[in-house]
Order: structure tokens, then sequence, then C-alpha cells
């Protein structure tokens, strides 16, 4: 994707921007408590305006946030009545957050701080195969073994074709960080109520949470599927299985 494809679906707003949440996602309220938040550095690249920042921002040390597209970062801090101070090399400062307003790629580790946390929701799913790969590749510069990262997936049929969002199953979640992270599946929900299921005749989609934690040796173990012990399963009902 072309930032110039970004830049204009932030000038266009209205369905161009329909990824963005009037909401904080329940997955952030559910699993990034006020004790779990505490003293981190949370990281949340290709931001948007979510208002996730804002609950991140009340809960941790302090935010960063990336993003491309300058009108959604002014959006963001108008919205909230934020008063912010802007920076020669492309910072938007307000206390307890910063938004880096450039192409995440050319970003390097110094410049971001320390990380402890990362929010990705609407970030991995945004970027086809040959920018998702470099997008991970980055992430995993900017975090230190131990850190964790919220990651958030949609699933669904049939194919979009190339523009976002783009499906990402379980498994190709596994695929990509099943070496380095240990990958906790914490959320799989159905949302046959979602708008995209309507807008594009979706057969189904579903939408994931993952706690990753990087760690620093390989790892053999795959997915742990903690949402099954939360949701009733028909044949092996509270069973947990390591696919
Ligand atoms: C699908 S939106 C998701 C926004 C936000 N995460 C949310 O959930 O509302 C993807 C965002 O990433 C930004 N973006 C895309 N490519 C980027 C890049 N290379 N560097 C920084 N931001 C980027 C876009 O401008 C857009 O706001």
């Amino acid at each position: 994707m072309q930032p110039e494809f970004w830049l204009e679906s932030w000038q266009e707003g209205g369905t161009k921007t329909s990824f963005h949440r009037p909401d904080v996602h329940p997955f952030v309220r559910a699993y990034t408590p006020d004790y779990f938040l505490r003293g981190q550095r949370v990281l949340v690249p290709l931001c948007g305006k979510d208002n996730a920042l804002t609950w991140f921002r009340n809960r941790a040390s302090h935010v960063i946030g990336i993003e491309l597209a300058s009108k959604a970062i002014a959006q963001f801090f108008r919205e909230h009545n934020l008063a912010y101070r802007k920076t020669a090399d492309g910072r938007y400062e307000a206390e307890g957050i910063t938004i880096f307003n450039r192409n995440i790629f050319e970003i390097t580790p110094a410049e971001i701080g320390r990380v402890d946390f990362v929010y990705d929701r609407a970030a991995l799913v945004a970027l086809p195969e040959d920018l998702s790969q470099l997008y991970r590749q980055k992430i995993d510069n900017f975090i230190p073994v131990g850190a964790k990262c919220l990651l958030i997936t949609l699933e669904f049929q049939p194919y979009l074709g190339a523009t976002p969002p783009f499906s990402i199953t379980p498994e190709e979640v596994q695929s990509y960080y099943g070496d380095r992270y240990i990958i906790d599946h914490i959320e799989k929900q159905e949302q046959p109520e979602h708008r995209m299921v309507q807008k594009f005749n979706l057969d189904f989609l579903k939408e994931h949470g993952f706690f990753l934690t990087k760690t620093a040796e390989k790892k053999t173990k795959k997915i742990f599927d903690f949402w099954k012990i939360k949701t009733p399963q028909p044949e092996r009902s509270q069973s947990i299985e390591i696919l």
C-alpha cells in the first residue's frame, strides 16, 4: 500500500476511514487493566486516531503512536481536547503521549525509545504480504525480550482483493510469530453483524485476539487456545488443546 492510499483515505473520510471505532475496543478494556499498564511505555503502530490511545495514556507511563496521516493525528488531539506541540521532525507531543507523523518503515528504535507493550489493531491486517513482513521485523526490532503485544486480527472469506483489510488466520499468526513469541489465543469471536459482512457479502468474519510475548529462544510450542476456556465447546467442553 502506498502512503498516498492512506493519505487520500483520511482526506476523504467517511467510509474510507470506517475502520475507526467510536469506542475503545472491548479486548483493550478486557485485557489491559490499570495494574497491567502501570509504568509501561505503550507503542501503537499505525494508530490512526484510535480511542485506545487515550485509554493507554490514562493508564500507562507513556504512549507512542506512529501514523502517516497528519489529518488523523490532528483529529485525535482535537477530539480529545488535548493541547499539543509539533516538533520539526514530525512529532506531536502532549503530556503522556507522542505521535510520530512518519512512515513506520523510516523510524529507528532509538527514536522510539523503550517499549514494553505493543497494541496492534487494524495495523497488521492493513498491510499486504510484502509490507507485512517488513512491519513484523520492524516491530520486533522495537521491542525487547519479555515485551508483550495485544494483536487483533480479522479472518474472513472470501478474499477481497489487494486492498485492506487482509484476512489473517490463527495459523498465519503462528507462522509469523511462532518461532520467537509465546502466542496466547485469547479471543475468537464470530461477528455476523460486523459492517464488512454485509458490505462485502462475506461468508463469515471472525475477530481474533492474541497476546504475543517475545522470548529469547526459539519456540516449539504452538498457539495456546485460551478462548476455548471461556467459550463452551460442543464436543470437548472446557478442554484446552495445544494445536
Ligand atoms: C486500518 S487503519 C487503523 C488505524 C488504527 N489502528 C485503528 O484501529 O483505528 C491503518 C492506519 O495506518 C496508517 N498507516 C498505513 N501505513 C503506514 C505507515 N507505513 N506508517 C505509518 N502509518 C501508516 C494509515 O494512515 C491508517 O491510519
